[in-house]
């Protein structure tokens, strides 16, 4: 088929790109003439595992191609996606729909009859109706429909999560719709991956109570985990326990230092918004943001707390890990910022190292901290150590510490199995030493 993205943002190239290695032919559009041309090189401007040797496979298999030139790729497309933004609105914390409603404006007349366009931006519940509704009095006359066809990717694993989804969820209103989704996806149902086909609303509804539901799982664990380190439960035995059970499954309880990144903390907040203005009070979704927003807060002040218990702070710590998760250069709502603006309004030094993030962060701190180039610099810094992000050469820690010198290390991603006997190593949920 031929398809056109619009945006290539992360969602929109991941997928504009996936969809031509499943032998589609894709022209991804955006406005910036700059990383048009980036990509037109073959450079990636986001850190995603293996998608730079995608889109360069899938630009010289002559199916992936970028424009900057919206209304030259709408006429022949069957299929259109829109993956602009939709960042939350500074004042009132709901999804800002003003990208979406931008393109959609801008296509109107481009557009051919029975073509089928399609959010995979994450949207309000009521965006496909409400889109499709603006389309009628843009193009009055022609038959179009927008659906919906929500993302589960993962940065850092969003390649495979969209070659080998648990599964695909399309919400459409009419039966062309259906059967165009249909064949889009067939590369991938022909494996038997499900397809599920619900109305647009319970489509939209899916993305955002699938990422609440996980962030609930998330904060859920956080909390029993502070119960452990009170009672000398051991939290990875609870999840494990807890997990077996296939009715809650093994994962996402992984205890941590909140939940970050550009999806839970948006898109729960987004959802309380949705539920609001139908007058609905969702407040299992309001204590999970509750709880992760107080979490970050509640693993700063640990820190604090117990040096000053030993009268060794305010001080230099390492923090090893920036970014949300591993496997990304994101911070966007990395719990590694709040943790170390607490730490640093009491008056620690802070020198960080992230494989990754160093480039974000400067955006974010600037230089009210240090940032070291590698892992070995940072631990030479401070006999005390964060751990904020799971990098796997974090594991290797103990291979950078001294033999004549004792640490304190902040193990927040529960990296590290067992430290020397000579250093105090607080993980999540265990007893503190
Ligand atoms: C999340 C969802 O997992 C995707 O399915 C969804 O498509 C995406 O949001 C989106 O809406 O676009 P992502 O934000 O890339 O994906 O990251 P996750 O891997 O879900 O991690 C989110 C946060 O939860 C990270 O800060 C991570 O460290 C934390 N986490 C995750 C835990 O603390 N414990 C866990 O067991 C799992």
């Amino acid at each position: 088929m031929k398809l056109t993205i619009l945006g290539t943002g992360y969602v929109g190239l991941v997928s504009g790109t996936c969809f031509a290695e499943l032998g589609h032919t894709v022209t991804c559009v955006d406005k910036d003439a700059a990383k048009i041309n980036t990509l037109l090189a073959g450079q990636v401007p986001i850190y995603e595992p293996g998608l730079e040797d995608l889109v360069t496979k899938n630009i010289n298999a002559k199916r992936l191609s970028f424009s900057n030139k919206l209304a030259d790729n709408i006429p022949n497309a069957e299929a259109i996606f829109i993956a602009v933004g939709t960042p939350p609105h500074p004042e009132t914390g709901r999804a800002d729909l003003k990208y979406v409603e931008a393109v959609i404006d801008e296509l109107a007349p481009h557009l051919k009859d029975n073509t089928v366009i399609i959010t995979k931006s994450t949207v309000p519940v009521g965006t496909a109706a409400a889109l499709t509704s603006r389309l009628k009095k843009l193009a009055p006359h022609k038959k179009i429909e927008v659906a919906s066809n929500p993302e589960f990717l993962r940065e850092g694993a969003a390649i495979g999560d969209f070659m080998a989804p648990d599964r695909i969820v399309v919400g459409c209103f009419s039966d062309h719709a259906k059967r165009v989704m249909e064949e889009l996806y067939q590369p991938l149902t022909s494996q038997g991956i499900p397809l599920l086909i619900t109305n647009p609303e319970s489509a939209e509804t899916i993305k955002y109570a699938a990422n609440a539901f996980l962030a609930t799982k998330i904060s859920f664990i956080n909390e029993m985990a502070n119960l452990c380190e009170k009672t000398n439960g051991h939290i990875d035995d609870v999840a494990k326990g807890i997990g077996l059970d296939s009715r809650i499954g093994e994962k996402f309880l992984m205890a941590g230092p909140g939940y970050g990144g550009s999806c839970f903390p948006k898109d729960t907040m987004a959802l309380t918004h949705i539920a609001e203005d139908h007058n609905v009070d969702l407040a299992i979704v309001k204590a999970t943001i509750q709880s992760n927003d107080q979490r970050k807060h509640n693993l700063a002040a640990r820190i604090i707390n117990t040096l000053k218990k030993d009268r060794a702070f305010p001080s230099t710590i390492t923090v090893l890990g920036l970014t949300f998760k591993a496997n990304t250069d994101d911070m966007r709502d990395s719990p590694a910022i709040t943790i170390i603006q607490d730490l640093v309004a009491e008056g620690a030094e802070i020198v960080a190292y992230d494989p990754e993030g160093t480039n974000q962060a400067k955006a974010i701190f600037g230089d009210t901290i240090t940032y070291a180039t590698s892992m070995e610099a940072a631990v030479e810094a401070s006999t005390i150590i964060a751990i904020l992000t799971e990098w796997p050469e974090f594991k290797e820690l103990k291979s950078h510490l001294h033999d004549d010198q004792s640490y304190t290390v902040f193990d927040y991603r529960n990296l590290i199995s067992e430290l020397r006997p000579q250093d105090q190593h607080h993980k999540i949920g265990f007893k503190t030493p």
